[in-house]
């Protein structure tokens, strides 16, 4: 099948030019280019993907270094994984050497050896994945389907390419998953079955790597539908058997997408993915997944503050009360008990917290307070302390209100 007449319409005019420049400078070295994996299946899905991975029989590096001498793109060069990124104004592009790999032992990385395309489809994950497209002169646009991924496409099928393809990188549990999830598709009988056997291979498998596939779940439209099928796979349990994927999660992950910045949004599911832990729980999940010092926080302050949310359960607390319940809270944990909490009182201090009261300052500060006459040290704090409280109650609006306020309480104190 020729797909030369697809590649024109689907990629950008001047993406399309990138590429076929590197496939011209890889044919003056004798080389063959490829498009390959996840392009080629949106290509033929029809759904647009940019993130191009060509693969290059011969050494990919050599010819990245030789696209970049002549053109304005920017290498950065792996010479050990005979990969090579070139970014350009606009677009990047991945270039890889084809390549055979082979597992010493399930869940280890890869031995990585040269080879030649059909070795390198056949190291991949899942028919859909493993197919490719010729940029060479001489059959440009033609689809190498060796593994019948584009009949899987039409069938909505993931299919694993040979029986030891979950044991040798149990990852693909979870990416199985996500592609069934993310594109309406199914797992074929046999790999249904293989998937169910080696859902223990998991444990092969390094916190990191595993962490990495939670991510890319999370970065899915809509990641509760990957989580509630992992989770009726039982393949959740085997992570943590605390994790859930049910009604609750569906409804959290709706909600937090409605109202969080993309950039976060991943954080916040993890902290709602562990709302129900216990504190042994959550400690082993986040020494499992090897989780940043940063979510870390997070996620346990989400559990911390859960057990003092009855304190904000009183509609008659003041603002300067809820200001200094919660400061210390790192703020996706003050959201994810928003979205988590079933008590309206709780969810409007939480939610007056994260608005407005986090970002309330006092109009005067040190330097202007020892222009009144107050000597910095404690009673300075103590000065601005009271300022700050009487701020965020409403007691005092202008800066006047706030020297008089000061003047008051330096006689005071
Ligand atoms: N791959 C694999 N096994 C893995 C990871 C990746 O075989 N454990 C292969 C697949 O062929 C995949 C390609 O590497 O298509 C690129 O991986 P990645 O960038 O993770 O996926 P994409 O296919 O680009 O899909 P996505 O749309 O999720 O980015």
């Amino acid at each position: 099948m020729n797909l030369a007449q697809q590649i024109e319409q689907y990629l950008p005019q001047q993406l399309l030019a990138l590429v076929q420049d590197i496939s011209a400078q890889a044919a003056k070295r004798g080389q063959r280019v490829y498009l390959i994996g996840g392009v080629v299946r949106d290509l033929l899905l029809g759904y647009p993907n940019f993130d191009l991975d060509l693969v290059v029989e011969g050494d990919a590096v050599k010819l990245a270094q030789r696209v970049a001498e002549t053109s304005q793109a920017k290498l950065l060069a792996h010479h050990r994984f005979g990969t090579a990124k070139l970014r350009y104004e606009n677009f990047t592009l991945d270039l890889a050497t084809a390549r055979r790999e082979t597992y010493a032992r399930p869940g280890a990385l890869p031995a990585v050896t040269p080879g030649t395309l059909k070795d390198d489809l056949i190291r991949r994950d899942f028919s859909i994945n493993a197919m490719a497209i010729s940029l060479a002169a001489n059959n440009y646009g033609e689809l190498v389907d060796s593994h019948h991924g584009k009949s899987d496409l039409e069938h909505h099928l993931i299919r694993i390419l040979h029986p030891g393809s979950f044991s040798d990188d149990a990852t693909r549990i979870l990416r199985a998953i996500r592609y069934e999830q993310r594109l309406g598709f199914e797992l074929e009988a046999q790999t249904a079955q293989l998937l169910k056997r080696d859902i223990p291979m998991l444990d092969t498998i390094s916190g990191d790597r595993i962490r990495h596939e939670l991510e890319l779940i999370l970065k899915e439209k809509q990641p509760e539908l990957v989580i509630k099928r992992l989770a009726a796979l039982g393949v959740l349990p085997r992570i943590s058997p605390s994790l859930k994927g049910d009604g609750w999660i569906a409804e959290k992950f709706d909600k937090a997408r409605r109202l969080k910045k993309p950039t976060q949004l991943a954080s916040l599911y993890f902290c709602l993915l562990v709302y129900s832990f216990s504190e042994r729980r959550i400690e082993q999940l986040l020494a499992r997944l090897n989780i940043s010092a940063k979510l870390s926080r997070a996620m346990l302050d989400t559990l911390r503050l859960k057990t003092s949310l009855p304190l904000l359960d009183k509609p008659s607390r003041k603002p300067s009360e809820i200001y200094y319940l919660l400061r210390e809270y790192e703020p996706l944990a003050i959201q994810a008990n928003a979205l988590a909490s079933e008590s309206p009182t709780v969810h409007h201090h939480l939610q007056l917290f994260l608005t407005k009261l986090r970002y309330v300052r006092t109009a005067l500060d040190g330097e202007e307070l020892k222009r009144l006459g107050i000597s910095a040290g404690p009673k300075m704090g103590k000065v601005l302390q009271i300022l700050h409280k009487a701020k965020l109650d409403g007691e005092v609006r202008t800066r006047t209100d706030e020297k008089k306020l000061a003047l008051s309480l330096s006689l005071k104190l």
